[in-house]
């Protein structure tokens, strides 16, 4: 493998075979890169106003599909300590870390992990249409099947209230074209492991969101080549 596959397999890499059931924390070296820049679009995002509701339950809920580690909602909590944030998995083996980093989130506003495979309908897992405030997906889209993609777009434009926001994150070709040859290499990678994987296309993307009431009102070049895109449901 040449130094530039090295550097690209990284991402999907450093994912992999991290497991803690025991409440251990694991550190991802991507997510510890990515979650300042990531946390600065957000702050552009999320409306702070919620610091002033008293009643818990009334607190916008923030929703992230495939949490990993915990690391990313660790790093976000506090600096919105009136946002009450979700974390969930489909691979329980995470959630050991996750919970360990929600136990210890000082803003006490990261919440226990839930169980969300995202092809599956939300209301499966108690939530119903139209309740959640902000949903958010980093780094997934390319590491699974389309149906995965889908199934993130379907449940934010049915979950979502209106005008609320899916934010996702990761590497995003666009018009077709993946840039720059780092990206070529890695969706190589990632389609070797695996043919349903691979980086997706932001006009598929668009049409996807058209079929399901969802705006790309903003797409943000982050570092490492990668993208931040804004939905907004109508
Ligand atoms: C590369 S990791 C990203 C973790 C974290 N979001 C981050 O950026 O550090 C991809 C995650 O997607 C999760 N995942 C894969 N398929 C999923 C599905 N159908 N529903 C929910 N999560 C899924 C995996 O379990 C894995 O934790």
């Amino acid at each position: 493998m040449n130094k530039s596959m090295s550097k690209v397999r990284d991402a999907s890499s450093s994912y992999q075979n991290n497991h803690s059931i025991k409440g251990e924390k694991l550190i991802y070296p991507a997510a510890n890169r990515n979650k300042e820049p990531i946390l600065q679009v957000l702050k552009r995002f999320i409306l702070s106003e919620a610091e002033s509701i008293d009643d818990d339950d009334e607190r916008p809920i923030f929703l992230e599909i495939a949490s990993g580690s915990g690391q990313h909602l660790a790093h976000f909590a506090p600096h919105f300590p009136g946002v009450k944030f979700q974390p969930s998995e489909i691979d329980e083996n995470l959630f050991g870390s996750i919970i360990y980093y929600a136990v210890n989130c000082s803003t006490k506003n990261m919440c226990q992990p839930i169980l969300i495979d995202i092809c599956n309908k939300l209301s499966y897992y108690g939530f119903t249409e139209s309740s959640i405030d902000y949903m958010y997906n980093a780094n997934m889209l390319h590491i699974s099947p389309f149906n995965c993609t889908v199934g993130l777009f379907e449940n934010a434009g049915t979950y979502l209230k209106t005008e609320a926001l899916l934010v996702t994150y990761g590497p995003f070709s666009r018009d077709g074209v993946i840039t720059p040859q780092s990206n070529i290499d890695f969706d190589a990678s990632l389609r070797a492991s695996d043919p349903s994987w691979g980086i997706r296309d932001i006009n598929d993307l668009i049409k996807l969101g058209e079929e399901n009431n969802l705006t790309l009102i903003d797409t943000i070049e982050m570092p490492s080549n990668n993208k931040t895109l804004i939905w907004k449901r109508n």
